[in-house]
């Protein structure tokens, strides 16, 4: 097994972190534009493997998409992160020629791969890799709901003062502000959590949740790394061990929720081909109102790149 992460800033260094320490593969490539940047990254995870003992051979690669080649999943990264006051759209001219470039590049060199897109704004930019990379839309899909779904379940943990393993939640809709986090369909250990936690404390979590990425930029004065690079290896880790783990992801719909020819967050099954299927919930008339609102919000990004000489 072969991956390679695009973009070895922040988030695709923490990414290919995780895909070594958890020896998802015999071999990480770390790729960026910086001279000597991946190169450098690489070079300090493969000096923590007799440490943290992992033997998955991590390299860097200053934009030689040649060591990408063959690889089974890659991960795209690359693009400028927001700034305070920014939000993830005003990122989406700037952000969607990188990603062209990128993913012609990565297809070139590695074909069968399957490509998962973090840079933001996420679903736009999955949109953008999927437009360069002509590929099948089960191969070219986004991260966004697991990050999104950790915030959540994170906060529930805090609040319900219980292990965040034991918090299953999903939510869909695009990754900003619009998302619809789904209490109906979380749970603690089986039991709805609708029964443990009060309806206005339910409600500012999901608030919470909806602003978690901007949280983090308040704080940081740019945006998040840990938490997304795990999410992405995550769905690394369904994909190369064919886990067939269902996750909320950013996929091309063709129907499903009664939207067509478009990128959004819902539920998946993950393994080896990719999106092996998009799971349907039954969603109430209230949670389905929400949907069309956050898909209203995501088709008119995905229109701006459609319009857009990039
Ligand atoms: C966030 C960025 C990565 O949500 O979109 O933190």
């Amino acid at each position: 097994m072969k991956i390679s992460v695009i973009g070895a800033g922040n988030v695709g260094a923490t990414c290919a972190d995780v895909c070594a320490e958890k020896e998802l593969a015999n071999e990480v490539v770390l790729l960026d534009i910086k001279e000597n940047f991946a190169e450098g990254k690489a070079l300090d995870i493969w000096e923590k493997s007799p440490v943290n003992y992992y033997d998955t051979r991590i390299t860097g690669s200053t934009n030689d998409y040649t060591k990408t080649a063959d690889s089974d999943v890659v991960v795209i990264t690359s693009g400028i992160p927001r700034r305070p006051g920014m939000s993830r759209d005003d990122l989406i001219k700037t952000n969607a020629g990188i990603v062209k470039s990128v993913t012609t590049q990565v297809v070139e060199h590695s074909p069968n791969a399957k490509i998962i897109v973090v840079s933001n704004p996420l679903d736009v930019m999955t949109y953008a890799a999927y437009l360069s990379a002509k590929k099948p839309s089960t191969e070219v899909f986004g991260m966004a709901g697991i990050l999104d779904t950790a915030r959540y379940r994170s906060f529930l943990s805090l609040e319900l003062n219980v292990s965040p393993k034991d918090i299953q939640a999903v939510l869909m809709g695009g990754h900003g502000d619009t998302m619809v986090p789904l209490p109906r369909y979380t749970t603690v250990s089986g039991i709805p959590v609708t029964e443990l936690i009060s309806a206005s404390k339910l409600e500012q979590i999901v608030q919470r949740t909806k602003k978690g990425g901007g949280e983090i930029v308040n704080l940081l004065g740019t945006s998040a790394w840990y938490a997304p690079g795990a999410s992405a290896a995550q769905m690394v880790e369904a994909i190369v061990r064919d886990q067939k783990r269902i996750f909320p992801c950013c996929a091309w719909l063709e129907g499903q929720y009664g939207l067509s020819d478009m990128y959004l967050g819902v539920p998946v099954k993950l393994g080896k081909n990719g999106i092996e299927e998009i799971i349907e919930l039954q969603l109430n008339e209230a949670e389905k109102e929400l949907l069309k609102q956050s898909a209203n919000a995501v088709k008119s990004t995905l229109n701006i790149l459609d319009e857009l000489d990039y």
